[in-house]
Protein backbone atom coordinates (compact mmCIF):
# COMPACT_ATOMS: atom_id res chain seq x y z
CA UNK A 1 0.00 0.00 0.00
CA UNK A 2 1.43 3.29 -0.49
CA UNK A 3 2.20 5.50 1.81
CA UNK A 4 0.05 8.36 0.94
CA UNK A 5 -3.18 6.41 0.23
CA UNK A 6 -2.99 6.44 4.12
CA UNK A 7 -2.99 10.18 3.82
CA UNK A 8 0.60 11.14 4.48
CA UNK A 9 -0.01 13.67 1.77
CA UNK A 10 -3.73 13.70 0.29
CA UNK A 11 -5.02 12.65 4.17
CA UNK A 12 -3.21 14.39 6.87
CA UNK A 13 -5.29 12.41 9.36
CA UNK A 14 -3.01 9.89 9.31
CA UNK A 15 -0.45 11.42 11.37
CA UNK A 16 -2.66 11.57 13.86
CA UNK A 17 -4.37 8.26 13.81
CA UNK A 18 -4.46 6.38 16.52
CA UNK A 19 -3.24 2.81 17.07
CA UNK A 20 -5.49 -0.01 17.50
CA UNK A 21 -6.05 -1.42 21.03
CA UNK A 22 -2.85 -3.00 22.47
CA UNK A 23 -2.24 -5.79 25.09
CA UNK A 24 0.10 -4.06 27.36
CA UNK A 25 -0.43 -0.32 27.50
CA UNK A 26 2.05 1.17 25.15
CA UNK A 27 1.49 5.39 26.44
CA UNK A 28 1.70 7.57 23.58
CA UNK A 29 3.66 11.06 24.70
CA UNK A 30 2.18 12.26 21.60
CA UNK A 31 -1.21 14.29 21.85
CA UNK A 32 -1.23 15.92 18.64
CA UNK A 33 0.60 15.37 15.37
CA UNK A 34 0.89 18.47 14.01
CA UNK A 35 4.97 17.95 13.82
CA UNK A 36 7.02 15.86 11.48
CA UNK A 37 9.57 13.67 12.63
CA UNK A 38 11.90 12.14 10.44
CA UNK A 39 15.05 9.92 11.33
CA UNK A 40 18.04 8.43 9.63
CA UNK A 41 19.64 5.42 11.04
CA UNK A 42 22.75 7.05 13.08
CA UNK A 43 26.26 5.95 11.31
CA UNK A 44 29.34 3.97 12.13
CA UNK A 45 32.20 5.57 12.52
CA UNK A 46 34.65 2.76 12.05
CA UNK A 47 34.99 4.06 8.75
CA UNK A 48 34.27 7.13 6.03
CA UNK A 49 31.08 7.71 4.26
CA UNK A 50 30.12 6.08 1.35
CA UNK A 51 27.29 7.08 -0.89
CA UNK A 52 25.14 4.46 0.73
CA UNK A 53 25.49 6.56 3.90
CA UNK A 54 25.01 9.86 2.09
CA UNK A 55 21.31 7.58 -0.29
CA UNK A 56 20.03 7.18 3.31
CA UNK A 57 20.49 10.10 4.80
CA UNK A 58 19.51 12.31 1.45
CA UNK A 59 16.03 9.74 1.35
CA UNK A 60 15.16 11.60 4.87
CA UNK A 61 16.36 15.04 4.28
CA UNK A 62 13.82 15.19 0.68
CA UNK A 63 11.15 14.14 2.70
CA UNK A 64 11.73 16.75 5.05
CA UNK A 65 12.16 19.57 2.53
CA UNK A 66 9.18 18.36 1.08
CA UNK A 67 7.29 18.90 4.22
CA UNK A 68 8.69 22.43 4.88
CA UNK A 69 7.30 23.03 1.27
CA UNK A 70 3.79 21.32 2.27
CA UNK A 71 4.18 24.36 5.48
CA UNK A 72 4.35 21.41 8.07
CA UNK A 73 5.19 23.06 11.04
CA UNK A 74 8.04 21.78 13.97
CA UNK A 75 9.98 19.70 11.47
CA UNK A 76 12.29 17.57 13.33
CA UNK A 77 15.69 15.77 11.44
CA UNK A 78 17.34 13.98 13.15
CA UNK A 79 20.84 11.79 12.45
CA UNK A 80 24.01 11.28 14.04
CA UNK A 81 26.67 9.01 14.72
CA UNK A 82 27.22 5.41 16.47
CA UNK A 83 30.41 5.82 18.59
CA UNK A 84 30.57 2.83 20.77
CA UNK A 85 31.70 -0.94 20.59
CA UNK A 86 34.63 -2.90 19.64
CA UNK A 87 34.70 -2.30 15.94
CA UNK A 88 35.76 1.29 17.06
CA UNK A 89 37.45 0.70 19.66
CA UNK A 90 39.61 -1.46 17.20
CA UNK A 91 39.45 1.22 14.49
CA UNK A 92 40.94 4.09 16.94
CA UNK A 93 43.43 1.30 17.88
CA UNK A 94 44.55 0.68 14.25
CA UNK A 95 44.91 4.52 13.81
CA UNK A 96 46.92 5.04 17.16
CA UNK A 97 44.60 7.11 18.21
CA UNK A 98 42.25 7.92 21.20
CA UNK A 99 38.31 6.15 20.68
CA UNK A 100 37.24 9.46 21.41
CA UNK A 101 39.49 11.38 19.42
CA UNK A 102 38.97 9.14 16.40
CA UNK A 103 35.31 9.21 16.64
CA UNK A 104 35.44 13.31 16.69
CA UNK A 105 37.13 12.88 12.85
CA UNK A 106 34.94 10.81 11.93
CA UNK A 107 31.75 12.39 12.99
CA UNK A 108 32.77 15.46 11.76
CA UNK A 109 33.72 14.06 8.39
CA UNK A 110 29.75 12.86 8.28
CA UNK A 111 29.11 16.55 9.37
CA UNK A 112 30.96 18.24 6.21
CA UNK A 113 29.42 15.61 4.54
CA UNK A 114 25.92 16.35 5.16
CA UNK A 115 26.87 20.92 5.02
CA UNK A 116 28.37 19.43 1.25
CA UNK A 117 25.09 17.76 0.03
CA UNK A 118 22.65 20.14 1.66
CA UNK A 119 21.61 17.66 4.06
CA UNK A 120 19.80 19.90 6.40
CA UNK A 121 19.09 17.89 9.95
CA UNK A 122 17.90 19.64 12.80
CA UNK A 123 19.44 17.22 15.50
CA UNK A 124 22.71 15.49 15.56
CA UNK A 125 22.89 12.64 18.00
CA UNK A 126 26.72 11.31 19.10
CA UNK A 127 26.49 7.77 21.05
CA UNK A 128 29.32 9.17 23.01
CA UNK A 129 27.13 12.74 24.03
CA UNK A 130 26.74 13.10 27.40
CA UNK A 131 22.09 13.68 26.97
CA UNK A 132 22.43 10.63 25.06
CA UNK A 133 24.42 8.45 27.74
CA UNK A 134 21.75 9.67 30.53
CA UNK A 135 19.13 8.48 27.94
CA UNK A 136 20.52 5.25 27.64
CA UNK A 137 20.46 4.59 31.74
CA UNK A 138 17.13 5.77 31.79
CA UNK A 139 15.97 3.34 29.24
CA UNK A 140 17.90 0.35 30.64
CA UNK A 141 16.10 1.63 34.24
CA UNK A 142 12.73 1.42 32.33
CA UNK A 143 13.23 -2.28 31.08
CA UNK A 144 14.91 -4.06 34.29
CA UNK A 145 12.40 -1.99 36.44
CA UNK A 146 9.45 -3.79 34.40
CA UNK A 147 11.25 -7.06 34.23
CA UNK A 148 12.83 -7.25 31.14
CA UNK A 149 16.03 -8.05 31.98
CA UNK A 150 17.96 -10.51 33.82
CA UNK A 151 21.35 -11.47 34.32
CA UNK A 152 22.38 -14.90 33.85
CA UNK A 153 25.74 -16.76 32.81
CA UNK A 154 25.76 -16.83 29.38
CA UNK A 155 27.52 -19.36 27.29
CA UNK A 156 27.66 -19.16 23.02
CA UNK A 157 29.36 -18.61 19.76
CA UNK A 158 30.34 -15.06 19.87
CA UNK A 159 31.60 -13.13 16.52
CA UNK A 160 33.08 -10.24 17.48
CA UNK A 161 33.22 -8.87 14.33
CA UNK A 162 29.42 -8.96 14.24
CA UNK A 163 29.04 -7.98 18.27
CA UNK A 164 27.34 -10.45 18.59
CA UNK A 165 26.77 -14.38 20.10
CA UNK A 166 25.11 -16.30 17.58
CA UNK A 167 22.67 -19.18 17.40
CA UNK A 168 23.36 -22.63 15.36
CA UNK A 169 21.38 -21.56 12.32
CA UNK A 170 23.42 -18.35 12.35
CA UNK A 171 26.47 -20.44 12.23
CA UNK A 172 28.30 -22.38 8.75
CA UNK A 173 30.95 -24.55 8.99
CA UNK A 174 34.19 -23.47 6.64
CA UNK A 175 37.49 -25.95 5.87
CA UNK A 176 40.80 -24.14 6.46
CA UNK A 177 43.49 -24.94 3.90
CA UNK A 178 44.76 -27.71 6.41
CA UNK A 179 41.74 -29.25 6.08
CA UNK A 180 40.84 -28.21 9.29
CA UNK A 181 37.12 -27.62 10.14
CA UNK A 182 36.02 -23.97 11.99
CA UNK A 183 32.74 -22.55 12.85
CA UNK A 184 32.21 -19.04 11.58
CA UNK A 185 28.94 -16.48 11.29
CA UNK A 186 26.73 -17.37 8.00
CA UNK A 187 26.68 -13.91 7.47
CA UNK A 188 30.41 -11.90 7.79
CA UNK A 189 31.54 -15.14 6.99
CA UNK A 190 34.15 -14.05 10.45
CA UNK A 191 35.24 -16.70 12.97
CA UNK A 192 33.57 -17.07 16.02
CA UNK A 193 34.65 -18.39 19.27
CA UNK A 194 33.18 -20.66 22.62
CA UNK A 195 32.86 -18.10 25.11
CA UNK A 196 31.45 -18.26 28.55
CA UNK A 197 30.30 -14.71 30.31
CA UNK A 198 28.00 -13.45 32.42
CA UNK A 199 25.59 -10.69 30.99
CA UNK A 200 22.28 -9.12 31.25
CA UNK A 201 19.95 -10.71 28.62
CA UNK A 202 16.33 -9.28 27.63
CA UNK A 203 13.70 -11.35 27.22
CA UNK A 204 12.76 -10.51 23.49
CA UNK A 205 11.25 -14.63 23.62
CA UNK A 206 7.98 -13.03 25.21
CA UNK A 207 7.41 -10.56 22.66
CA UNK A 208 6.16 -12.85 19.90
CA UNK A 209 2.62 -11.69 20.46
CA UNK A 210 3.45 -8.10 21.11
CA UNK A 211 5.68 -7.88 18.01
CA UNK A 212 2.76 -9.42 15.53
CA UNK A 213 0.26 -7.14 17.32
CA UNK A 214 2.84 -3.91 16.46
CA UNK A 215 2.71 -5.75 12.37
CA UNK A 216 -1.08 -6.12 12.22
CA UNK A 217 -1.34 -2.54 11.13
CA UNK A 218 0.55 -2.96 7.92
CA UNK A 219 1.42 1.11 7.35
CA UNK A 220 4.22 -0.08 10.20
CA UNK A 221 6.74 -1.29 7.66
CA UNK A 222 6.95 -0.05 4.05
CA UNK A 223 7.54 -0.80 1.00
CA UNK A 224 5.09 -4.47 1.54
CA UNK A 225 7.48 -6.30 0.60
CA UNK A 226 9.24 -5.83 3.81
CA UNK A 227 6.32 -5.81 6.00
CA UNK A 228 5.43 -9.56 4.72
CA UNK A 229 9.16 -10.49 4.80
CA UNK A 230 8.87 -9.02 8.77
CA UNK A 231 5.63 -10.56 9.64
CA UNK A 232 6.94 -14.20 8.01
CA UNK A 233 10.42 -14.01 10.32
CA UNK A 234 8.60 -13.07 13.56
CA UNK A 235 5.88 -15.65 12.91
CA UNK A 236 8.72 -18.52 12.54
CA UNK A 237 9.90 -17.07 15.77
CA UNK A 238 13.57 -18.66 15.66
CA UNK A 239 14.98 -14.68 15.44
CA UNK A 240 12.93 -14.20 19.21
CA UNK A 241 15.37 -15.49 21.50
CA UNK A 242 16.40 -14.10 24.68
CA UNK A 243 18.96 -11.84 23.38
CA UNK A 244 21.92 -10.60 25.49
CA UNK A 245 22.51 -6.45 25.95
CA UNK A 246 25.30 -5.99 27.57
CA UNK A 247 29.00 -7.03 27.26
CA UNK A 248 31.82 -7.81 30.13
CA UNK A 249 33.98 -4.55 30.04
CA UNK A 250 36.59 -6.77 29.73
CA UNK A 251 35.89 -7.40 26.01
CA UNK A 252 33.74 -3.91 24.96
CA UNK A 253 35.43 -1.06 27.14
CA UNK A 254 34.33 1.57 25.03
CA UNK A 255 30.06 1.72 25.85
CA UNK A 256 27.59 2.90 27.80
CA UNK A 257 28.47 1.94 31.40
CA UNK A 258 25.55 -0.18 32.76
CA UNK A 259 23.61 1.40 35.36
CA UNK A 260 25.06 -0.03 38.76
CA UNK A 261 27.28 -2.23 36.84
CA UNK A 262 31.17 -1.86 37.20
CA UNK A 263 32.09 -4.98 34.79
CA UNK A 264 29.75 -4.48 31.69
CA UNK A 265 28.81 -1.81 29.07
CA UNK A 266 25.43 -1.98 27.45
CA UNK A 267 24.85 -3.79 23.88
CA UNK A 268 26.30 -1.15 21.24
CA UNK A 269 22.83 -2.25 19.20
CA UNK A 270 20.76 -1.28 22.21
CA UNK A 271 22.71 1.94 22.86
CA UNK A 272 22.17 3.31 19.32
CA UNK A 273 18.71 3.04 19.06
CA UNK A 274 18.37 4.60 21.81
CA UNK A 275 19.48 7.97 20.27
CA UNK A 276 16.27 8.06 18.51
CA UNK A 277 14.48 8.62 21.92
CA UNK A 278 17.41 11.33 22.97
CA UNK A 279 16.29 13.63 19.83
CA UNK A 280 13.41 13.26 20.60
CA UNK A 281 14.12 14.34 24.26
CA UNK A 282 13.95 11.28 26.13
CA UNK A 283 12.85 11.23 29.07
CA UNK A 284 11.08 13.92 28.36
CA UNK A 285 9.85 12.93 25.47
CA UNK A 286 8.14 16.09 23.30
CA UNK A 287 7.47 14.14 19.85
CA UNK A 288 6.60 10.15 19.93
CA UNK A 289 7.51 8.06 17.63
CA UNK A 290 8.61 9.49 14.56
CA UNK A 291 6.64 9.78 11.93
CA UNK A 292 8.69 8.27 9.57
CA UNK A 293 12.00 6.32 10.23
CA UNK A 294 14.42 5.65 7.31
CA UNK A 295 16.74 2.49 7.32
CA UNK A 296 18.86 0.11 5.26
CA UNK A 297 16.91 -2.77 4.53
CA UNK A 298 20.38 -4.67 6.38
CA UNK A 299 18.96 -3.80 9.74
CA UNK A 300 15.36 -4.33 9.16
CA UNK A 301 15.37 -7.95 8.83
CA UNK A 302 17.12 -9.63 5.81
CA UNK A 303 17.05 -13.15 5.27
CA UNK A 304 20.76 -14.51 6.46
CA UNK A 305 21.27 -11.73 8.40
CA UNK A 306 22.04 -12.37 12.07
CA UNK A 307 20.14 -9.51 13.52
CA UNK A 308 16.85 -8.25 12.94
CA UNK A 309 17.49 -4.38 14.39
CA UNK A 310 14.72 -2.20 13.86
CA UNK A 311 11.70 -4.96 13.05
CA UNK A 312 12.40 -7.08 15.76
CA UNK A 313 14.52 -5.75 18.70
CA UNK A 314 13.42 -1.96 18.37
CA UNK A 315 9.53 -1.84 18.78
CA UNK A 316 10.82 -5.04 21.45
CA UNK A 317 12.63 -2.89 23.47
CA UNK A 318 10.26 0.21 23.13
CA UNK A 319 7.56 -1.95 24.14
CA UNK A 320 9.20 -3.01 27.05
CA UNK A 321 10.10 0.28 28.24
CA UNK A 322 6.26 1.26 27.73
CA UNK A 323 6.57 3.21 24.84
CA UNK A 324 5.15 3.17 21.69
CA UNK A 325 7.08 0.92 18.94
CA UNK A 326 7.75 2.30 15.85
CA UNK A 327 4.99 4.00 13.68
CA UNK A 328 6.50 4.16 10.08
CA UNK A 329 9.99 2.57 9.43
CA UNK A 330 10.73 3.39 5.77
CA UNK A 331 13.21 0.96 4.37
CA UNK A 332 15.35 0.87 1.45
CA UNK A 333 16.88 -0.97 -0.85
CA UNK A 334 21.31 -0.52 -1.15
CA UNK A 335 23.34 0.43 -4.01
CA UNK A 336 26.12 -1.64 -5.77
CA UNK A 337 29.00 -0.59 -8.25
CA UNK A 338 29.59 -1.49 -10.95
CA UNK A 339 26.99 -4.05 -10.34
CA UNK A 340 28.65 -5.56 -7.30
CA UNK A 341 28.14 -5.28 -3.79
CA UNK A 342 30.39 -2.45 -2.31
CA UNK A 343 32.84 -3.50 0.03
CA UNK A 344 36.28 -2.32 1.02
CA UNK A 345 37.20 -6.27 0.34
CA UNK A 346 36.56 -5.63 -3.20
CA UNK A 347 37.91 -1.71 -3.69
CA UNK A 348 34.84 -0.60 -5.39
CA UNK A 349 33.45 1.82 -2.15
CA UNK A 350 32.23 5.21 -3.52
CA UNK A 351 32.75 8.38 -1.74
CA UNK A 352 30.42 10.82 -2.35
CA UNK A 353 33.42 13.33 -1.55
CA UNK A 354 35.55 11.83 -4.37
CA UNK A 355 32.43 11.84 -6.96
CA UNK A 356 31.46 14.89 -6.32
CA UNK A 357 34.93 15.94 -7.28
CA UNK A 358 33.62 15.26 -10.99
CA UNK A 359 30.11 15.28 -10.85
CA UNK A 360 29.56 18.01 -8.22
CA UNK A 361 27.54 18.01 -4.94
CA UNK A 362 24.35 18.69 -6.45
CA UNK A 363 25.03 16.76 -9.55
CA UNK A 364 25.87 13.44 -7.24
CA UNK A 365 22.70 14.11 -4.92
CA UNK A 366 20.54 14.37 -7.62
CA UNK A 367 21.50 11.14 -9.20
CA UNK A 368 20.96 8.94 -6.31
CA UNK A 369 17.79 10.22 -5.72
CA UNK A 370 16.81 10.22 -9.17
CA UNK A 371 18.06 6.25 -9.65
CA UNK A 372 17.73 5.03 -5.95
CA UNK A 373 14.29 2.77 -5.70
CA UNK A 374 13.30 1.78 -1.82
CA UNK A 375 12.31 -1.60 -3.18
CA UNK A 376 15.06 -2.63 -5.00
CA UNK A 377 18.80 -2.58 -5.79
CA UNK A 378 20.80 0.16 -7.92
CA UNK A 379 23.44 0.28 -9.63
CA UNK A 380 26.17 3.10 -9.57
CA UNK A 381 28.10 3.26 -12.23
CA UNK A 382 30.33 6.75 -13.44
CA UNK A 383 29.61 6.51 -17.49
CA UNK A 384 26.03 6.42 -15.75
CA UNK A 385 26.05 9.60 -13.35
CA UNK A 386 27.73 10.80 -16.56
CA UNK A 387 25.09 10.08 -19.29
CA UNK A 388 21.98 11.27 -16.72
CA UNK A 389 23.35 14.38 -15.51
CA UNK A 390 24.17 15.97 -18.48
CA UNK A 391 20.66 14.56 -20.28
CA UNK A 392 18.95 15.76 -17.59
CA UNK A 393 20.41 18.78 -15.68
CA UNK A 394 22.18 20.01 -18.28
CA UNK A 395 20.53 19.44 -21.47
CA UNK A 396 17.02 19.68 -20.83
CA UNK A 397 16.80 21.72 -17.43
CA UNK A 398 20.12 24.38 -18.15
CA UNK A 399 19.48 24.45 -21.51
CA UNK A 400 15.57 25.48 -21.25
CA UNK A 401 16.52 28.49 -18.82
CA UNK A 402 19.49 29.40 -21.27
CA UNK A 403 16.80 29.49 -24.28
CA UNK A 404 14.19 31.39 -22.31
CA UNK A 405 16.27 33.87 -20.53
CA UNK A 406 19.56 34.66 -23.03
CA UNK A 407 19.50 38.16 -24.57
CA UNK A 408 18.89 37.03 -27.98
CA UNK A 409 15.20 35.83 -27.81
CA UNK A 410 14.74 38.18 -24.55
CA UNK A 411 16.14 41.33 -25.03
CA UNK A 412 13.91 43.11 -22.33
CA UNK A 413 15.19 40.96 -19.96
CA UNK A 414 11.76 39.87 -18.09
CA UNK A 415 9.10 37.31 -17.06
CA UNK A 416 6.20 38.79 -19.05
CA UNK A 417 2.93 38.26 -17.82
CA UNK A 418 0.05 36.01 -18.29
CA UNK A 419 -2.06 37.53 -20.84
CA UNK A 420 -4.89 35.30 -21.38
CA UNK A 421 -5.80 36.69 -24.91
CA UNK A 422 -2.84 36.24 -26.30
CA UNK A 423 -2.57 32.92 -24.75
CA UNK A 424 -5.44 31.63 -26.80
CA UNK A 425 -4.51 33.56 -29.92
CA UNK A 426 -1.03 32.48 -29.97
CA UNK A 427 0.16 29.29 -27.68
CA UNK A 428 -2.83 27.33 -26.27
CA UNK A 429 -2.99 24.82 -29.72
CA UNK A 430 0.94 24.23 -28.64
CA UNK A 431 0.82 24.87 -25.28
CA UNK A 432 -2.42 23.11 -23.62
CA UNK A 433 -0.79 19.45 -23.39
CA UNK A 434 2.16 20.92 -21.76
CA UNK A 435 -0.12 23.08 -19.10
CA UNK A 436 -1.99 20.41 -18.07
CA UNK A 437 0.54 18.35 -17.09
CA UNK A 438 1.66 21.34 -15.39
CA UNK A 439 -1.51 21.16 -13.34
CA UNK A 440 -0.98 18.16 -12.47
CA UNK A 441 2.73 18.18 -11.02
CA UNK A 442 1.37 19.13 -7.01
CA UNK A 443 -0.78 16.22 -6.79
CA UNK A 444 1.32 13.91 -8.49
CA UNK A 445 4.76 14.43 -7.86
CA UNK A 446 3.73 15.28 -4.13
CA UNK A 447 2.20 11.46 -3.76
CA UNK A 448 5.06 9.79 -5.36
CA UNK A 449 7.21 12.24 -3.12
CA UNK A 450 4.86 11.51 0.14
CA UNK A 451 5.75 7.81 -0.76
CA UNK A 452 9.29 8.12 -1.11
CA UNK A 453 9.22 7.52 -4.57
CA UNK A 454 11.65 10.69 -6.12
CA UNK A 455 12.71 8.66 -8.65
CA UNK A 456 9.28 8.94 -10.25
CA UNK A 457 8.02 12.54 -9.07
CA UNK A 458 11.68 13.51 -10.76
CA UNK A 459 10.51 11.31 -14.17
CA UNK A 460 7.08 13.51 -14.63
CA UNK A 461 9.06 16.69 -13.77
CA UNK A 462 11.75 15.92 -16.54
CA UNK A 463 8.75 14.75 -19.33
CA UNK A 464 7.50 18.35 -18.61
CA UNK A 465 10.66 20.06 -19.28
CA UNK A 466 11.23 17.80 -22.31
CA UNK A 467 7.36 19.18 -23.46
CA UNK A 468 8.76 22.57 -22.47
CA UNK A 469 11.48 22.31 -24.98
CA UNK A 470 9.74 21.10 -27.54
CA UNK A 471 7.38 23.90 -27.39
CA UNK A 472 9.96 26.59 -27.35
CA UNK A 473 11.60 24.84 -30.48
CA UNK A 474 8.36 24.71 -32.44
CA UNK A 475 7.45 28.43 -31.66
CA UNK A 476 10.74 29.39 -33.16
CA UNK A 477 11.02 32.36 -30.88
CA UNK A 478 14.56 33.44 -32.74
CA UNK A 479 12.20 34.32 -35.62
CA UNK A 480 9.41 35.92 -33.67
CA UNK A 481 12.08 38.08 -32.16
CA UNK A 482 12.98 39.64 -35.47
CA UNK A 483 9.76 41.39 -36.50
CA UNK A 484 7.63 43.73 -33.91
CA UNK A 485 4.22 42.40 -35.07
CA UNK A 486 5.75 39.05 -33.34
CA UNK A 487 6.05 40.91 -29.85
CA UNK A 488 3.05 39.41 -28.05
CA UNK A 489 3.48 35.58 -29.51
CA UNK A 490 7.06 36.05 -28.10
CA UNK A 491 5.92 36.94 -24.85
CA UNK A 492 3.34 34.33 -24.28
CA UNK A 493 6.23 31.69 -25.71
CA UNK A 494 8.53 33.25 -22.96
CA UNK A 495 5.62 32.81 -20.38
CA UNK A 496 4.91 29.78 -21.07
CA UNK A 497 8.43 28.60 -21.08
CA UNK A 498 9.42 30.33 -17.81
CA UNK A 499 6.00 28.85 -15.96
CA UNK A 500 7.26 25.70 -16.36
CA UNK A 501 10.67 26.65 -15.63
CA UNK A 502 9.00 27.98 -11.93
CA UNK A 503 6.46 25.01 -11.45
CA UNK A 504 9.56 22.91 -11.82
CA UNK A 505 12.08 24.50 -9.95
CA UNK A 506 10.07 24.70 -7.15
CA UNK A 507 9.05 20.82 -7.45
CA UNK A 508 12.41 19.86 -7.73
CA UNK A 509 13.36 21.97 -4.35
CA UNK A 510 13.44 18.99 -2.67
CA UNK A 511 15.63 16.99 -4.47
CA UNK A 512 18.27 19.12 -5.65
CA UNK A 513 17.88 21.84 -3.74
CA UNK A 514 21.33 23.74 -5.27
CA UNK A 515 20.09 23.71 -8.73
CA UNK A 516 16.47 24.62 -7.80
CA UNK A 517 17.84 27.70 -5.67
CA UNK A 518 19.66 29.77 -8.33
CA UNK A 519 16.62 28.97 -11.23
CA UNK A 520 14.29 30.50 -9.15
CA UNK A 521 16.22 32.79 -8.63
CA UNK A 522 17.14 33.10 -11.51
CA UNK A 523 13.43 34.07 -12.67
CA UNK A 524 13.70 36.31 -9.59
CA UNK A 525 10.26 34.04 -7.82
CA UNK A 526 10.35 35.67 -4.18
CA UNK A 527 11.31 33.49 -1.25
CA UNK A 528 7.87 33.99 -0.06
CA UNK A 529 6.55 32.13 -3.25
CA UNK A 530 8.03 28.76 -3.57
CA UNK A 531 5.65 26.59 -1.64
CA UNK A 532 4.36 23.50 -2.97
CA UNK A 533 0.99 25.38 -2.89
CA UNK A 534 2.45 28.33 -5.51
CA UNK A 535 3.11 25.61 -7.90
CA UNK A 536 -0.89 25.65 -8.34
CA UNK A 537 -1.09 29.15 -8.85
CA UNK A 538 -0.46 29.20 -12.90
CA UNK A 539 0.64 32.19 -14.53
CA UNK A 540 1.98 35.36 -12.93
CA UNK A 541 -0.10 38.21 -13.96
CA UNK A 542 2.78 41.15 -13.92
CA UNK A 543 5.89 41.24 -15.85
CA UNK A 544 9.31 40.88 -13.92
CA UNK A 545 12.79 41.12 -14.31
CA UNK A 546 15.09 38.25 -14.45
CA UNK A 547 18.04 38.53 -12.25
CA UNK A 548 20.77 40.02 -14.32
CA UNK A 549 23.50 37.20 -12.77
CA UNK A 550 24.71 34.82 -15.35
CA UNK A 551 23.09 31.13 -14.24
CA UNK A 552 24.58 27.74 -15.08
CA UNK A 553 22.07 25.55 -13.56
CA UNK A 554 24.69 22.17 -14.75
CA UNK A 555 27.79 22.64 -16.50
CA UNK A 556 28.13 19.53 -18.30
CA UNK A 557 30.61 17.01 -17.21
CA UNK A 558 32.93 15.43 -20.73
CA UNK A 559 33.29 11.79 -21.15
CA UNK A 560 36.66 10.91 -20.38
CA UNK A 561 36.38 11.65 -15.95
N1 LIG B 1 25.11 2.18 13.15
C1 LIG B 1 24.16 1.34 12.51
C2 LIG B 1 22.77 1.95 12.57
C3 LIG B 1 22.27 2.21 13.96
S1 LIG B 1 20.73 3.02 13.94
C4 LIG B 1 20.18 2.94 15.49
C5 LIG B 1 24.54 1.16 11.04
N2 LIG B 1 25.36 2.06 10.53
S2 LIG B 1 25.95 2.01 9.05
O1 LIG B 1 26.83 3.14 8.97
O2 LIG B 1 26.51 0.74 8.77
O3 LIG B 1 24.74 2.16 8.07
C6 LIG B 1 23.92 3.29 8.07
C7 LIG B 1 22.94 3.27 6.92
O4 LIG B 1 23.63 3.19 5.67
C8 LIG B 1 21.98 2.07 6.95
O5 LIG B 1 20.67 2.50 6.67
C9 LIG B 1 22.46 1.20 5.84
O6 LIG B 1 21.44 0.43 5.27
C10 LIG B 1 22.97 2.25 4.87
N3 LIG B 1 23.85 1.65 3.89
C11 LIG B 1 25.05 1.04 4.10
N4 LIG B 1 25.48 0.53 2.91
C12 LIG B 1 24.58 0.78 1.94
C13 LIG B 1 24.54 0.62 0.55
N5 LIG B 1 25.47 -0.02 -0.12
N6 LIG B 1 23.50 1.19 -0.12
C14 LIG B 1 22.54 1.93 0.51
N7 LIG B 1 22.56 2.11 1.82
C15 LIG B 1 23.42 1.36 2.58
O7 LIG B 1 24.04 0.23 10.42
Amino acid sequence: MPLSSRGLYLNKSFLGRSRPGSRRNWSSAISSRDDYFITTPIFYVNSSPHIGHLYTSLLADAAQRFQRLLCKKDVLFMTGTDEHGSKIQQAAANFKTEPIDYCDKISSEYKDLFKEFGVDYSHFIRTTNKNHINAVHHFWNQLLARGHIYKGQYSGWYCTADEAFLTDTQLTEVTNPDGTKVKVSAESGRPVEWTEETNYKFKLSSMQDDLLHWLKDERVVYPDKFHKQLVGWVKEGSCLQDVSVSRPISRVRWGVPVPGSTDQTVYVWLDALVSYLTAAGYPDLCSWPPTRQILGKDILNERNITHRFHGVYWPAFLIGAGLEPPSSLVVHSHWTVDDEKMSKTLGNVVSPVVAAKDFSAAGLRYFLLREGTLHSDANYSNEKVLRKLNAELADTLGNLLNRCTGKTVNANQHFPAFNPEHYKQYCEKEASGLVESLQRIPDLVGEHYGNFNYYKGVDVIISCLHEANKFFETNQPWKLRKSADCADHLNCVLHVTMETLRVCGIALQPIVPQIAQPLLDKLSIPLAERSWDDMRRLSVNETTSLLSDNVVLYKRVLANK
